[in-house]
């Protein structure tokens, strides 16, 4: 396979044409799915966007493709990889588009806040994982009753717990799940942040806690701050602001609405012409909606990127699509037998309760 550097040298034209060339060549037999957050040079040739949620649900409907290319970053192509058929084969353009959030939490420290919240509360609790997260953190909450959760379901998953134990264990997102928590209902008090270096994560009153969130953030949301939100109120007057629930609990508090990528789109499509948006989530999501709605005022709430999606590009889209046609995929994404089907477990509880409700015939 030629290296890398040599697809760089065609133009973007070329690259563009041969991309083409190559989905045409392959038809049935490929399927590239692309999270919102992918550059424009990317997106449009996705045969499905979507945020986590609908990304995982299309991955486990792909029934004929052979091949599955994943524009996203590294959880979201694992989390296809457990969901696929038997013998489809999924890539990502470039296995080092990982997500600093999901590198938060890793299986030993998770183990290790398990053994202490166990030893407290017994099997009264229940593991919940982000989706952003290894697939060794789904095989464990697949293995111990849990589920996964998306920034689009996380508080039917929450809701889904609390009905079968009193406590959660939500990770790698603090904001996420304390913002959902919170949404449901839950006092402050009883929801506790969970700091692995420190013993009883940092809490000598956990046995208080009915909500216990771990210690992550996604640097792109957390850059937003109070501050953003009062300056951008100040600037454009009557402005909507509306964050992914990434951000702190103190930016949704201050915000108009938050919800997933998709729930960003709808929230914008949906908005009459002339209205005035500020959005509080990665950049290259927010300049397309800005680009696509020009009857509108669409501004970043700041500017904020995500380094992690912006590997994936045009150049390492062909090489990947290259790869297939010569017969040689690279960078194709597998996760263990053993840990997939531990993993499947916790996706699945998330995708039954995520089901649209059967049609009445
Ligand atoms: P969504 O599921 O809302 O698309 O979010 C994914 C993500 O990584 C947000 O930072
Ligand atoms: Fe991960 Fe944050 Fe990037 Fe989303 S925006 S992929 S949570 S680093």
């Amino acid at each position: 396979m030629p290296s890398l550097e040599s697809f760089k040298r065609l133009s973007k034209e070329q690259a563009v044409a041969r991309v083409r060339e190559i989905k045409a060549e392959l038809g049935r037999d490929l399927v590239i799915l692309g999270h919102h957050y992918m550059g424009d040079d990317v997106i449009e040739f996705a045969d499905f966007r979507g945020d986590s949620l609908q990304l995982a649900q299309e991955a486990s409907r792909i029934a004929e493709a052979r091949y599955i290319v994943f524009c996203g970053v590294h959880f979201m192509a694992e989390t296809a990889d457990i969901l696929r058929q038997p013998g489809q084969v999924v890539v990502i353009p470039d296995k080092r588009a990982g997500c600093l959030l999901a590198d938060m939490a890793e299986t030993p420290e998770v183990r290790n806040a398990w053994k202490s919240l166990t030893g407290l509360w017994g099997n009264d609790i229940t593991p919940i994982t982000y989706v952003n997260s290894t697939a060794s953190l789904k095989a464990f909450c697949g293995r111990n009753n849990g589920i996964v959760c998306t920034s689009s379901n996380a508080a039917e998953v929450c809701r889904w717990a609390l009905q079968r134990t009193k406590h959660v264990l939500f990770f790698p997102d603090a904001n996420l799940g304390t913002n959902t928590a919170l949404s449901m209902g839950i006092p402050r008090q009883q929801i506790m942040t969970w700091d692995p270096s420190r013993p009883l994560g940092g809490n000598p009153d956990i046995d208080q806690a009915r909500f216990v969130v771990w210690r992550g953030f996604c640097y792109v949301h957390s850059h937003f701050t109070p501050e953003h939100v009062a300056a951008i109120r100040a600037k454009y007057e009557g402005i909507r602001i509306v964050v992914h629930p990434e951000c702190s609990p103190e930016v949704v508090a201050l915000s108009d609405a938050n919800g997933s990528t998709s729930y960003i789109i709808r929230a914008v499509e949906q908005a009459p012409a002339g209205a005035r948006l500020a959005i509080g989530t990665e950049c290259n999501l927010v300049y397309r909606l800005a680009a696509e709605h020009p009857d509108k005022l669409i501004v970043p709430l700041v500017d904020s990127y995500c380094v992690s999606m912006a590997r994936i590009n045009l150049y390492n889209l062909l090489r990947s699509l290259e790869s297939i046609v010569a017969g040689r995929p690279v960078e194709v994404v597998t996760v263990s037998d053993e840990i997939k089907a531990e993993a499947l477990i916790a996706l699945q509880n998330m995708l039954r309760l995520s089901m649209p409700p059967k049609s009445a015939s």
